[in-house]
């Protein structure tokens, strides 16, 4: 029932008193993943750990989907040839993350057409800064600095996590994340340096998305609901404070020099603790946006749907062209 191949589905009473909880087969799962090995789709694992893994992987992969959106309608208004070709092959890019992360989803049971309904009914989540539009060039410019830079944080983290596929897909996935983050800081820097009105449009920005990308890493630890669990089987290399104090360290710095602020008067790095200290975002904000009543996630969800319902003749005549040209086996 719980080895590679099946379709998941909750659980009934009796797999999960035969299985679920057997110590036995838990103990060696846990004694593997304590000593590094990489756990694979045919490989026992316990219910809950699958069931983890498909949530947290498929919210990734809409992310990487719903990500594309914000940044894609700045395409045709890019300032520049070389802007709109760099923004072109990033929104590309991050379709094909989406690609890699379902495929690494469906390892585990759980059909992409499922997993699509679900982005699309609204019972699956996203990540929170998609939820907010990009109202200038300065947003698209924090978005590809900031939000990839973010994006890395944790994605470097838990490649190195216990589960092959997705490890295989985050390490792939940062690759071009480090790319993506060059172009950011590129564009970023350049409004920084550039006019007046360009640093003042680029401040602005940084104001609107500051709030939004602290919400990035999730709940404070004390209110997170699966880290704990997540940490232990090694599916998250760090908590959600830890990722969100390694963001300070590395970005933090690199905004000031360019003599830019924060809208947090509290923000600094506390040098006994050696951690950054702020102000607490506001939470219940955050929990609004997630659960579907942000700025935009009506309309991103309305394009999703869109797309997908448009391009319906498209996966069709893919499926019927691979039928009709399919070369029997034998
Ligand atoms: N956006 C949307 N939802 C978020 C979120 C965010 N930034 N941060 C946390 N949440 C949700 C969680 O999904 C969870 O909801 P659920 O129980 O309905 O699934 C809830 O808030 C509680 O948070 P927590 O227990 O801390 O969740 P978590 O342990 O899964 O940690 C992440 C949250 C984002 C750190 C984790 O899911 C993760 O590392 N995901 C993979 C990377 C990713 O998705 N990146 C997105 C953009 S590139």
């Amino acid at each position: 029932m719980y080895g590679g191949g099946y379709i998941f589905s909750e659980p009934t009473q009796k797999e999960q008193d035969d299985h679920l909880d057997d110590p036995v087969m838990l103990a060696a799962f846990e004694a593997r993943i304590g000593q590094g090995e990489k756990i694979e789709p045919q490989d026992w694992m316990p219910y809950e750990y699958r069931r983890q893994l498909i949530r947290l992987i498929e919210q990734h992969a809409h992310s990487e989907v719903m990500g594309a959106l914000p940044e894609g309608a700045w395409i045709t208004r890019a300032p520049g040839f070389r802007r709109k070709l760099a923004l072109i092959a990033k929104v590309q890019d991050e379709i094909g993350h989406g690609q890699l992360l379902y495929n690494a989803a469906e390892t585990l049971g759980k059909p992409r057409e499922a997993m699509i309904n679900d982005l699309l009914s609204g019972k699956s989540k996203y990540s929170n800064v998609f939820n907010y539009p990009a109202k200038t060039w300065a947003d698209v410019t924090v978005i590809g600095f900031l939000i990839d830079a973010a994006a890395i944080v944790n994605q470097v983290a838990n490649s190195k996590g216990s589960y092959g596929p997705y490890c295989r897909a985050l390490e792939r996935i940062c690759y071009e994340e480090s790319f993506h983050i060059k172009q950011g800081y590129d564009a970023f820097v350049a409004l920084a340096l550039g006019s007046a009105s360009q640093r003042q449009m680029l401040q602005q920005a940084l104001n609107r998305w500051w709030q939004p990308i602290m919400h990035f890493f999730g709940p404070a630890d004390k209110n997170s609901v699966h880290s704990e669990q997540l940490m232990r089987w090694k599916v998250k290399m760090a908590s959600n404070d830890a990722m969100r104090q390694q963001f300070l360290d590395s970005y933090v710095p690199k905004i000031w020099e360019l003599n830019l602020t924060l809208p947090d008067p509290y923000l600094k790095k506390n040098l006994e603790s050696g951690k950054w200290e702020f102000t607490e975002p506001d939470w219940e904000e955050f929990y609004k946006v997630i659960n579907g009543d942000g700025p935009c996630n009506a309309e991103r969800l309305a394009t999703r749907k869109y797309a997908e319902e448009h391009g319906h003749w498209v996966r069709q005549a893919l499926i019927n062209s691979r039928q009709q040209f399919a070369i029997p086996l034998a």
